[in-house]
């Protein structure tokens, strides 16, 4: 039988390349520095206490039902936390999902969305599968945000919708808070009415978030992620916004899009809020103690970062410091071939023994004798 697979599948769609989640796990030591996941599997000291506690909350859901479909007692812990009304949040199979929903919700004849570029691929990848067209603006002199270049693609383009991850990623850095609110103001004026998604993924690392001012922007989309922060294998992202939107965002959600286990571990580990603050407080040291010893190694530069990973450039060819890195158990973002980012990896801040086996490697690989 012959069927013609092309005929059907949309030509956006074919036109795309899979996204890249990194080598397969394979077995024996490996130090994993590519997804920015938390190097702490729930804290080793607290492990233990924590898991009991998972266990007991875990033996209460009811399997043989559906999970609660607006995720009421995660909302309400969490709308006390942030300070917002439980209409205001919605939650997301990944902040991943949040982004598609909010995508879905803008796509149609004629939609556009403006990102600077380069940022989180998911952006881009699912407003393209939707149709809709993208708009990317280059950021500046060491990855800063040119705000004049965006707020004139924003009276051109008509966005209905903007992405800015705040820190970015791949880069790590914040973007000026100044730009962004320009950005804010801009969308919501006469030559442009979009929403602004800020992405808060690395909230915990940077410090800084627009969510206080939720009541200033009608059109401010706040995103976060329990990914970040150890808990990336249950898939929950959190979106924040006004409550007009979270009410349309909702339309297209479906409706037992978060299971039951997941929204009881959420519920655990946000009842512990100081053990997740300490977690990110090693990470940050380490941030920093990475950040220092690679700006004192020749032959590299690493970039500034306000998140839990840090970007680096090789005057190697970043290929070539990848497949040697990997060659010595570490596992690092390779982005050397995309665009704006020649030569550049990303390297997520591990626990303190895998930053230093990645710093031995990287020492290694831009030794003497490797700078062919
Ligand atoms: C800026 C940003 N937003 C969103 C995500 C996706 O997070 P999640 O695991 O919640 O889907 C990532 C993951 O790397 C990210 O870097």
């Amino acid at each position: 039988m012959r069927f013609d697979l092309h005929a059907v599948i949309r030509p956006e769609v074919q036109a795309q390349v899979p996204y890249h989640t990194g080598p397969e796990p394979r077995p024996g030591r490996r130090v994993k520095l590519d997804a920015n996941e938390s190097p702490f599997a729930l804290g080793e000291a607290l492990r233990g206490e924590l898991a009991a506690e998972f266990a007991r909350s875990l033996a209460d859901v009811e399997l043989h039902r559906y999970p609660d479909p607006t995720a009421r007692e995660l909302r309400g812990l969490l709308a006390r936390d942030l300070g917002v009304a439980e209409e205001q949040i919605l939650i997301a199979n990944g902040s991943d999902e949040a982004i598609q929903l909010l995508q879905m919700v803008v796509a149609g004849p004629g939609a556009s969305l403006a990102i600077p570029v380069p940022t989180f691929a998911m952006y881009a990848i699912g407003a393209r599968a939707m149709g809709i067209r993208v708009a990317e603006v280059p950021l500046g002199e060491d990855f800063a945000l040119d705000a004049a270049r965006f707020l004139d693609t924003l009276r051109r383009e008509r966005p209905r919708l903007v992405f800015l991850a705040w820190p970015n990623n791949p880069t790590g850095n914040l973007f000026d808070p100044g730009a962004v609110q320009a950005i804010l103001e801009a969308c919501a004026g006469r030559d442009c009415h979009a929403l602004v998604v800020v992405d808060e993924a690395y909230v915990h690392y940077s410090g800084r978030s627009f969510l206080p001012r939720l009541g200033e922007f009608p059109n401010l989309v706040v995103l976060r992620t329990l990914s970040k922060i150890g808990l990336a294998g249950i898939r929950l992202g959190i979106l924040i916004a006004n409550t007009d939107v979270v009410r349309e965002v909702n339309k297209v959600r479906m409706p037992y899009n978060v299971n039951a286990l997941s929204q009881a571990a959420a519920r655990v580990v946000l009842a512990h809020g100081d053990i997740v603050a300490q977690w990110a407080a090693v990470i940050v040291k380490e941030r920093e103690r990475v950040l220092a010893a690679v700006g004192a190694m020749p032959g590299v530069r690493a970039f500034p970062s306000q998140a839990n990973f840090v970007l680096i450039r090789t005057r190697r060819p970043g290929d070539a410091v990848c497949a040697d890195l990997l060659s010595r158990g570490i596992v690092v973002r390779n982005f050397s071939r995309a665009p704006h980012l020649a030569d550049c990896l990303r390297v997520t801040i591990g626990a303190p023994e895998e930053n230093d086996a990645f710093l031995d490697a990287l020492a290694a690989t831009l030794g003497p004798g490797s700078d062919t």
